[in-house]
């Protein structure tokens, strides 16, 4: 199952909610700290070896994930524009990194995948996300208010 402690796992993956990743939009702001913070504790738990744990986290990770992506695309779908087509697929391609996540923690049970993937989230997918919501946050702030 290529988890014989050795080889090249990745060695602590881990990443934390900064200041500087906040947009000043404090609803936002809030609901991205916990995704960053669940994603971590998958990191945690795979860190540990703990394949358990790892899915009890995801399953947590996936909740606040799923929450905050259709908040995003009510608000998205309202305001419009054509920045909106890409947001929903870096949406969409995260939640599918995100399934393969979960099928290599709760089906194939291999950590070794897990921490591929899990690396794959916290290097490159979290970045893509805060990317498309630096534009959403800039369009909220340009209109003074959250669009009803
Ligand atoms: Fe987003
Ligand atoms: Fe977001």
């Amino acid at each position: 199952m290529g988890d014989d402690g050795g080889g090249f796992g990745l060695v602590a993956m881990r990443i934390f909610w900064q200041e500087s990743m906040g947009f000043g939009l404090s609803g936002m702001d809030a609901e991205h700290r916990r995704l960053v913070t669940g994603l971590d504790n998958v990191c945690l738990a795979l860190h540990g070896r703990n394949l358990g744990a790892a899915g009890h986290a995801l399953a947590d990770f996936i909740d606040i994930m799923t929450g905050h992506f259709s908040t995003e695309e009510d608000l998205l779908r309202r305001m419009g524009g054509d920045a909106a087509e890409h947001h929903l697929a870096v949406h969409r391609m995260t939640a599918e990194l995100t399934e393969n996540l979960r099928i290599a923690i709760e089906v194939d049970r291999s950590l070794e995948r897990a921490e591929f993937l899990a690396a794959e989230l916290v290097t490159q997918w979290i970045r893509r996300l805060f990317h498309e919501d630096a534009a959403l946050a800039e369009r909220i702030k340009a209109l003074g208010e959250i669009p009803a």
